[in-house]
């Protein structure tokens, strides 16, 4: 599971613990951090748990994550790419290196770890592949050009492997969050609340108001209780799919 030291992925990786899975977590935090972490999931759900850093703007960092986790847990059922970066700019002002920075984390890094778990997975004849996506995979805003051409992009790539997979017994599915609370949004919050001379409450209040007709963000723990299902029995034939969670911002 990448990038599941803190916020969505955080909360996947307890769920999946708590539902007696065995788990690699990754981040970008330092390795005392994240084996401390490890070491409280394992004691708390009674599973293995081990941490595995990694830059996911690496290809060969993201191989290794993807044989380390093999490794240490004998098989490799589910991949969850969840880690994702976030910034705004209008496109004639975005920075070339910013954008290659987000497509080399947001779809690049989820593409060579699907391409690395695969040959384990078909080998098990069973896999679930689960995409951190956005409703910007499906959508578009202002400012965010390169995350909603990853997103985007990720939404297609969870549509192909689903296709070649398909009578593998692995499926591949995207989730697509509206706004969920966590610190990739809360830089959102700050910057609104500097640049309109407003209160935090309100910059957050506003930002929700905007794209959703819910004023209130989905929690990490109904994204992470999607994963759950995903990666159940129940979600045997649901594959290729993109969904939302989004307080009803694409239903307008
Ligand atoms: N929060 C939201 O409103 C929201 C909405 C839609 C989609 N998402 C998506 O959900 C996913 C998780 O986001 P979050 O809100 O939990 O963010 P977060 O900032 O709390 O977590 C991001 C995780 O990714 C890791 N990460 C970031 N860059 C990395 C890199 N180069 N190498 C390795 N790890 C890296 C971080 O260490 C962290 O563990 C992202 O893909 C994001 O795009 C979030």
């Amino acid at each position: 599971m990448t990038g599941s030291t803190s916020g969505i992925g955080l909360a996947c990786a307890q769920t999946l613990a708590a539902k007696g899975a065995n788990l690699v977590i990754h981040g970008l935090v330092s390795d005392e951090e994240g084996k401390r972490l490890a070491t409280q999931l394992a004691a708390t759900f009674k599973v293995d748990c081990f941490f595995v850093a990694g830059n996911l703007a690496d290809e060969d960092a993201v191989i290794k994550l993807i044989h380390e986790a093999q490794t240490l847990l004998g098989r490799l059922d589910i991949l969850v790419n969840n880690a994702g970066i976030q910034f705004t700019a209008r496109v004639e002002n975005f920075p070339l290196d910013r954008w290659r920075q987000i497509l080399e984390v947001n779809l690049t890094a989820c593409f060579t770890a699907i391409k690395a778990a695969l040959p384990f997975m078909q080998a098990e004849k069973f896999g679930r592949i689960i995409n951190i996506a956005s409703v910007h995979g499906l959508v578009a805003s202002k400012e965010k050009s390169a995350y909603v051409a990853a997103k985007h992009g990720l939404v297609g790539l969870t549509k192909v492997v689903a296709l070649e997979n398909a009578e593998q017994g692995i499926t591949c599915n995207a989730i697509c969050p509206g706004w969920v609370d966590t610190a990739i949004v809360a830089k959102q919050i700050e910057a609104k609340a500097k640049m309109q001379g407003i209160t935090e409450v309100q910059a957050r209040r506003d930002l929700v108001a905007e794209k959703q007709p819910m004023s209130h963000m989905t929690s990490v723990q109904a994204i992470a209780d999607l994963v759950a299902f995903l990666a159940s029995d129940s979600a045997v034939t649901m594959t290729g799919s993109a969904i939302p969670m989004d307080g009803g911002w694409l239903a307008q």
